[in-house]
């Protein structure tokens, strides 16, 4: 759909990344052993370069072939990444959606969402309370066209991958997570604005760790 809208359009609404750290500074070890999930976070803003990390690590690009981060049955990537706060420097409020071939975020609604989606989510606080919150959703039929009903299963797997992604980028970042499974399907995609073929499977609200 994007594709089909004037360039001016586009480019008012696309936010090109900074290039992810490929090196960091923490070991997985360290990240592996101190991962938690963390539902009370600081007032400070994250960084747009902190943005781009959390979301390359879940689902960017490291290969010439397009294979990312996270493994993919069939390298069919079934999921999307949006993010709303909120709480960045240099990225106006909003719904964005993450697009992996360009690393960039391309805008969706003009509106912070969080407080909408902890609503949605049972009112759970840390879904207001994160500076931003990244929304894995999937797509089914990317992978069930290939796989049948099992395709199903294998997107389900493919959250899990991406969001311990994010646990563990968080956490070498200094910043604090949790995955939220509890939530409407319904109102989270109409707070979204998501496609009917997109599923919400996955809130992960992300903040600084309070000291
Ligand atoms: C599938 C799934 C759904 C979850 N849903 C929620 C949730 O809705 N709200 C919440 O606060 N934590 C949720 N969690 C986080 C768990 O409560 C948490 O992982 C667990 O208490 C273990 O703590 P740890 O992650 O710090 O090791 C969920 C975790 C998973 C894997």
């Amino acid at each position: 759909m994007l594709s089909n809208e004037p360039a001016s359009a586009q480019s008012d609404r696309r936010v090109p990344l900074p290039e992810p750290d490929r090196a960091g500074t923490m070991s997985l070890e360290r990240a592996l052993d101190q991962r938690r999930s963390v539902r009370t976070y600081g007032e400070e803003p994250l960084t747009l370069k902190e943005v781009s990390q959390l979301l390359w690590a879940a689902q960017g690009i490291t290969h010439p072939n397009g294979y990312r981060t996270a493994p993919s049955a069939g390298a069919l990537y079934p999921l999307d990444l949006y993010l709303t706060g909120g709480r960045v420097t240099d990225l106006p409020d909003g719904v964005y959606r993450y697009h992996p071939r360009d690393h960039v975020l391309i805008r969706t609604e003009r509106e912070d969402r969080r407080r909408a989606l902890a609503a949605a989510a049972l009112d759970q606080s840390w879904v207001r309370e994160g500076a931003v919150v990244i929304a894995i959703a999937g797509v089914y039929e990317r992978t069930t066209r290939k796989y049948g009903d099992r395709g199903v299963r294998y997107t389900h797997i493919e959250v899990g991958h991406a969001a311990q992604n994010i646990y563990l980028q968080a956490e070498a970042l200094d910043l604090g997570t949790v995955l939220v499974g509890a939530f409407s399907d319904g109102k989270v995609r109409e707070v979204l604005g998501l496609s009917d073929r997109e599923r919400p499977l996955a809130l992960l609200p992300v903040g600084p760790v309070r000291p």
